[in-house]
């Protein structure tokens, strides 16, 4: 029988207690190990490498107890447990995650709570815990040591304008929860575990009260009709063109996506809808400040970069990396500076005219990626003064779509420029 234990600095629970008492073995990290009343008989299991450990701990022929933190169930090792098979008794604590808004007096049932730790690269753990939280009014990160602690995080939100905190070691006698106001406050030896807080100040509370928690799922309605933006003349991507567009691009939260010459933004502020990070590109102030006005009418945040394409572009990628672009405006310059600097996975390109068809499917094709593309031409409903119908027919767009091809195996794609900034 196995036994999991939360730990959250708290007195343990009577159920703790005697699973702690009856076992032979006790497996855990060290700074649970030296804080659990640990019988002296008990085989003692350091968790350093978590496989390794879990394998003494399936193999033991008698009670086990897995001492983890705060909630196992929750990010943690009932996971790692019921993978392998086993089915543990859990005896819960606190999650990190709930002590820390507790610290801070706030509810968090509309929090969304992403884990910087993983198998897959460092950078890209930390890429889209960042793009999520960079995304949603409130996060909690889970952060791991070496490259995935608060440094990684903080500057990026802090311009973002979210007020971010820093618990650490919560339950302990260290305990610390630190507010971070400048992004070179979060360039210090932080003391681990410890999770992120990101909070918009202006909705630190939701204003209703929700009943499903963190992210809502899907926007209420998409493809949105042109008269939900403010846009100058027909400087939008119609409705139609924008529902395939958005389909491909697959705005989601944790991924990042580039709207590139945004005009009114539609493309950005739907894709913010979806949970997505957003970032717009526009050359002048004034559709810059309508970019934010929409995204503002829509309740997303989206970032606004003002200036000329593709010098924009260069270092806009920051930590979160880019996931899919979108290419509303700009030339193929644009798109190959984008492939250059951070080899989006997806990419759409709108396209009225038809000069630059083969060029863009061309260039896309030579940096590895796989290359479609439709017209679109459709006619929407109208009516005729004498009561009957027309078909007003809108400007025929064509949208290429690729998809760069995955990384042959283990390795990068050919021509990768590298995504998001390696952290370890
Ligand atoms: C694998 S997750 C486990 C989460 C755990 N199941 C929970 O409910 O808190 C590990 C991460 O939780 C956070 N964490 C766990 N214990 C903590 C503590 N005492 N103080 C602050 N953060 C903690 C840290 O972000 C740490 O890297």
């Amino acid at each position: 029988m196995i036994t999991v234990v939360g730990m959250d600095g708290g007195p343990l629970s009577a159920p703790a207690a005697a699973a702690l008492a009856d076992a032979t073995c006790v497996a855990g990290a060290e700074r649970h190990l030296a804080a659990a009343p640990v019988p002296e008989r008990a085989r003692r299991v350091a968790i350093g490498s978590l496989p390794g450990a879990l394998e003494e701990v399936l193999a033991w022929r008698g009670t086990a107890v897995v001492l983890a933190s705060g909630d196992p169930g929750f990010f943690g090792v009932v996971r790692a447990l019921r993978e392998r098979g086993a089915r543990p008794r859990v005896v819960p604590a606190v999650s990190s995650a709930a002590l820390a808004f507790a610290r801070i007096g706030l509810p968090w049932d509309d929090a969304i709570v992403v884990s910087a730790h993983g198998r897959a690269d460092r950078g890209r753990c930390v890429g889209r815990a960042l793009a999520a939280a960079l995304a949603h009014p409130k996060a909690a990160i889970l952060t791991a040591p070496g490259g995935a602690g608060p440094e990684a995080f903080a500057g990026e939100l802090l311009d973002a304008g979210r007020d971010v905190y820093v618990a650490q070691r919560l339950g302990t006698a260290e305990e610390d929860v630190a507010r971070v106001t400048a992004a070179a406050g979060a360039d210090r030896d932080w003391a681990h575990p410890n999770v992120v807080l990101s909070v918009d100040p202006d909705r630190a509370v939701s204003p209703a009260a929700s009943w499903l928690q963190g992210h809502q799922g899907a926007p209420d309605g998409w493809a949105l009709g042109e008269a939900d933006f403010d846009h100058r003349g027909s400087m939008i991507t119609k409705a139609e063109v924008r529902a395939l567009a958005l389909a491909h691009l697959a705005p989601r939260p944790g991924r990042t996506v580039w709207d590139v010459g945004a005009g009114s933004g539609s493309v950005a502020v739907e894709c913010a809808r979806f949970g997505a990070h957003a970032v717009a590109f526009e050359r002048g102030p004034e559709d810059c400040a309508r970019i934010r006005a929409n995204a503002a009418r829509h309740g997303v945040r989206v970032r606004v970069v003002e200036g000329e394409a593709p010098g924009t572009l260069e270092g806009a990628a920051g930590r979160t990396g880019v996931d899919a672009a979108f290419f509303g405006g700009g030339g193929d310059d644009a798109i190959e500076a984008a492939v250059a600097l951070c080899r989006p996975e997806r990419i759409v390109v709108a396209l009225a005219s038809v000069d630059r068809i083969k060029s863009v499917r061309d260039l896309l094709l030579l940096h590895g990626y796989e290359v479609g593309g439709t017209q679109l031409q459709a006619s929407r409903l109208a009516d005729l003064p004498n009561g009957s119908l027309r078909l007003a027919a809108t400007n025929p767009v064509t949208l290429i779509r690729a998809t760069a091809r995955p990384a042959p195996s283990g390795g990068r794609p050919p021509d990768s420029g590298g995504n998001r900034v390696a952290t370890s």
